[in-house]
């Protein structure tokens, strides 16, 4: 089986031909994932889409085939286990029952109606890069913007929002050093969390935390423990996911000939379907995560074992000749686009419309501000995030040219 290495710079640039090639070779792949170890990779649009709705034979949950813990790890320290078992690492029924108590304020009506919320957000994010002088987009939009949406969402407390911020940048920030110390603070998060919680058992306020706390429905409610695993997840998945989105998006529009003044000339619609092209050829998470085999089976003629992890490359995906015409160009008008950026099938991603608001509006306020918008350097040049599975800048230089 061929063997995929999806990781270094060259790699992380310009990912496309390697990954085409790599579908053409076949619609399974192997690589060695962080902290899975040696994995399985589903490659062809159709094998991912019917792999991703195979929950009889895969589980996400890694107890469910076999091993010990959620992650398929032997041991995991308890302030982290708490926070492992959540939406992503669950099977039905617990996966269900958490996914109908959290789907009502990230439906597409509740997220429009926080549009102007989040475009206020980041008209004040952009105001400050203005004023000072700070010129790289990463830091100055592109890693905040979704931190502060999210807490404005679940209702985070002023007082509590600059800190947890700041933490949980450490967790994406590239900086090894900076990981280890948030992963130092794990204990204090989920102390400063279960404070909200309490706060808001006392008086409903508005957010998605107050909600959760006094929700109920058909199939009962969360229990403290799963409340933080959830709040958790929303930071963790909801944050750098979207960071990459709007970094390699803007880096796209902006190395691509025209590209930029196409957007700039659009309507709100046009710009939501060149966002959603953006969306298939960033793919700024590049593969879900793992998937056990319940039992010995068989994956599209490849024999799997018991318990092995399988995970779906949707970045290959993105680019199936069988189903986007010319995948390797990026067409700003391609319609329909069923792209899989955003997962597939029972774990489809929670936030797709809040992140699709984020860009939508991030790209429409940088070229209503400054049309001549262009990179400051060699684009060939710039840095790309180390993290294994997902795409995007450690930095973006901009000339914010009007
Ligand atoms: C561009 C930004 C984003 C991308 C590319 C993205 C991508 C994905 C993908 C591929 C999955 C499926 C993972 C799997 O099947 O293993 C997923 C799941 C999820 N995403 Fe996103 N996501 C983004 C933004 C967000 C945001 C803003 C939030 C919430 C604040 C969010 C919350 C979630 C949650 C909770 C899940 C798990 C859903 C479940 O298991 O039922 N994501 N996302």
């Amino acid at each position: 089986m061929t063997f995929l290495k999806l990781s270094g710079q060259a790699f992380h640039r310009a990912p496309h031909a390697y990954l085409a090639g790599a579908l053409a070779a076949g619609s399974v792949a192997e690589t060695n994932a962080m902290i899975v170890g040696r994995v399985t990779l589903v490659l062809s649009h159709a094998g991912i889409a019917s792999f991703l709705k195979d929950t009889e034979r895969f589980a996400v949950d890694a107890r469910n085939a076999g091993h010990k813990s959620a992650f398929g790890m032997s041991f995991l320290p308890k302030s982290l286990k708490v926070l492992a078992e959540n939406l992503l690492t669950l099977d039905e029924p617990d996966h269900t029952r958490l996914r109908r108590l959290s789907d009502a304020p990230f439906r597409r009506t509740s997220i429009d109606g926080l549009r102007p919320a989040i475009a206020a957000q980041c008209s004040a994010l952009l105001d400050t890069m203005a004023a000072d002088g700070n010129t790289d987009l990463v830091t100055g939009l592109c890693r905040p913007l979704p931190l502060q949406v999210i807490c404005d969402l679940l209702g985070v407390s002023p007082a509590r929002r600059a800190e947890l911020i700041r933490v949980f940048n450490g967790f994406t920030s590239g900086s090894v050093l900076a990981v280890l110390q948030a992963l130092m603070k794990t204990g204090w998060i989920q102390r400063e969390f279960r404070a909200e919680f309490e706060l808001a058992r006392r008086e409903a306020r508005p957010g998605l935390i107050s909600d959760l706390v006094h929700a109920e429905c058909d199939e009962g409610r969360l229990s403290e423990d799963e409340l933080l695993a959830m709040v958790f997840v929303l930071f963790a998945a909801g944050h750098e996911t979207t960071t990459h989105l709007i970094s390699s998006g803007v880096w796209t529009m902006l190395t691509t000939p025209g590209a930029r003044d196409r957007i700039a000339a659009m309507d709100d619609d046009a710009r939501a379907v060149a966002v959603d092209e953006l969306m298939r050829f960033c793919s700024p998470v590049q593969m879900t995560k793992p998937r056990y085999a319940r039992a010995d089976t068989d994956l599209l003629g490849v024999p799997v074992q018991r318990g092995k992890p399988v995970m779906a490359l949707l970045a290959a995906g993105n680019l199936d000749p069988a189903v986007f015409d010319d995948p390797l160009t990026l067409d700003l008008a391609r319609r329909p686009n069923r792209h899989l950026g955003w997962g597939w099938g029972p774990h489809l991603c929670l936030g797709l419309h809040l992140a699709t608001a984020e860009a939508e509006i991030a790209l429409q306020q940088l070229l209503a501000r400054w049309p001549g918008l262009a990179i400051d350097g060699d684009p060939m040049a710039l840095p790309w995030g180390k993290r294994f599975g997902t795409r995007g800048l450690a930095w973006l230089p901009l000339q914010m040219k009007t």
